[in-house]
């Protein structure tokens, strides 16, 4: 590369400019308090992990191992991956941290960057981020039950409506071979239509078929999961249901719903948005995963969780129209006509900043130069002193929408703007 041209970012990831960050802040928040609302905790788990706990947790034969991991080796050799999904550090981290000794279940959540060499298109980016949602060491259905209620919760509260929960049980250990079988039986003949993928999956994971967009005309006859489920899970999914009805959250029992991480047993659910299509439809989705403790080499533990793509979710809020403006990054902006004054205007910046957000302008430029910046930055008040005003110790408060001005004493300012500010609360609908 030429020295002289610019550096840019990698394909496939984004930055998000402070503009852009408004929607994702409600999104993050009401995540946290959604969570803690149900009793859960936040938990920050490393970005980097062993290649093997992915690997065997999530499973060797899924797109996100087999084509998306971005895997490398540290300068001491050591396999490692940059997180592909959040599970799995979390289970880990129950276990290393002793929360398998602590109140069970560990109600656990999360927020942050996950990482897919995928593709990159709208709603699918290489570097994404995940509010993720962890409860170990729980086996009663009740527990998928309440994590979807969270889930829902907080998609209603961001106010998103055009959202349909989807959900189904995948069996488990004990039913899932006969269900295999089925399908398998079903598709071997086909395997000639089979796309690439498909024909390659066949033998290791029939299930996946389900997934496949490309051979969805074939889906409509194959064998369902439902007609297949043992005793056990066909009554966990009843229970999941029951819990649902009782809560009344609607949800569409979908029984050609698969997940495309192999760690899952019985309860497997989707958000659907109306907006989003294609292999990108999904908003967040999750289910149980009773085997995936003892697959890490842990003591077999039930668990059951959901992880929603914040990128996702927040492309959605602008598709339906829910508008969230960023906050100005300053409600209050000093500046100082002349030079000299930077001590004064940073003693007033402190001032101010007791009771709003404030910036203070020290740039060498015109005061006419100055108002037009701040003008832009969206601030509401400006508080302008030159040298002799610095010597009495008062500003000029000016309102930028009216432009109406007062002089206000140093000693007043904090008590003049906490009124102003209560004023401006009470008038707001
Ligand atoms: P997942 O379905 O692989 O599940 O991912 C969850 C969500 O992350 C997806 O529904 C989607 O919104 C978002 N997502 C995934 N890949 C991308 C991408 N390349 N770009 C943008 N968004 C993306 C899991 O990750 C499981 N760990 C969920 C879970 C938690 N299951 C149990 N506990």
């Amino acid at each position: 590369m030429a020295p002289t041209e610019p550096i840019r970012a990698t394909r496939g990831v984004r930055d998000l400019l402070p503009a852009a960050r408004a929607p994702w802040q409600v999104a993050e928040r009401a995540a946290a308090v959604v969570a803690e609302r149900f009793g859960y905790q936040e938990i920050e788990t490393p970005i980097i992990e062993p290649a093997e706990l992915v690997e065997r947790g999530v499973g060797d034969e899924t797109d996100v191992v087999s084509k998306e991991l971005y895997k490398f080796q540290d300068p001491g050799r050591r396999w490692l991956v940059l997180r592909p999904e959040g599970t799995v550090g979390v289970v880990r981290a129950y276990f290393e941290g002793n929360l398998n000794q602590g109140p069970q279940p560990a109600r656990l959540y999360t927020q942050g960057p996950m990482f897919r060499h995928d593709r990159p298109q709208a709603g699918r980016y290489r570097q994404f981020y995940q509010f993720d949602v962890e409860a170990i060491g729980d086996p009663s259905p009740a527990v998928d039950a309440e994590v979807i209620e969270l889930a829902w919760t907080w998609l209603r509260e961001l106010g998103l409506g055009r959202v349909s929960l989807q959900v189904n049980s995948i069996g488990d250990r004990n039913c899932r071979p006969a269900y295999r079988e089925a399908l398998l039986a079903y598709y071997r003949p086909l395997r000639a239509d089979l796309c690439q993928d498909c024909q390659r999956r066949l033998e290791s994971n029939p299930l996946r078929l389900l997934d496949c967009k490309e051979d969805a005309p074939h889906r409509e006859a194959a064998p369902k999961i439902t007609d297949y489920l043992c005793e056990p899970c066909r009554l966990a999914f009843a229970q999941v249901t029951a819990q649902l009805d009782a809560a009344e959250i609607p949800y569409t029992v979908n029984p050609r719903l698969v997940r495309g991480l192999d760690y899952y047993t019985r309860t497997a659910f989707e958000f659907w948005h109306e907006s989003l299509s294609g292999a990108q439809n999904a908003l967040g989705g999750g289910g149980r995963y009773d085997g995936l403790a003892e697959a890490l080499g842990w003591p077999a533990t039930p668990a059951v969780g959901f992880a929603a793509g914040l990128d996702r979710v927040v492309l959605m809020l602008a598709e339906e129209g829910i508008e969230i403006v960023a906050p100005p990054a300053a409600e209050v902006l000093v500046l100082t006509d002349g030079e000299g004054l930077d001590v004064a205007a940073g003693r007033v910046g402190r001032v101010a900043r007791e009771v709003l957000p404030t910036a203070v302008d020290y740039t060498v430029r015109s005061l006419k130069a100055k108002m037009r910046s701040a003008n832009r930055t969206g601030a509401r008040w400006v508080l302008l002193m030159n040298a002799e005003e610095a010597g009495r110790q008062v500003v000029q408060l000016k309102e930028m929408a009216s432009s109406e001005q007062v002089e206000v004493a140093w000693s007043e300012l904090g008590q003049e703007l906490e009124n102003r500010a209560l004023a401006l609360e009470e008038m707001q609908p």
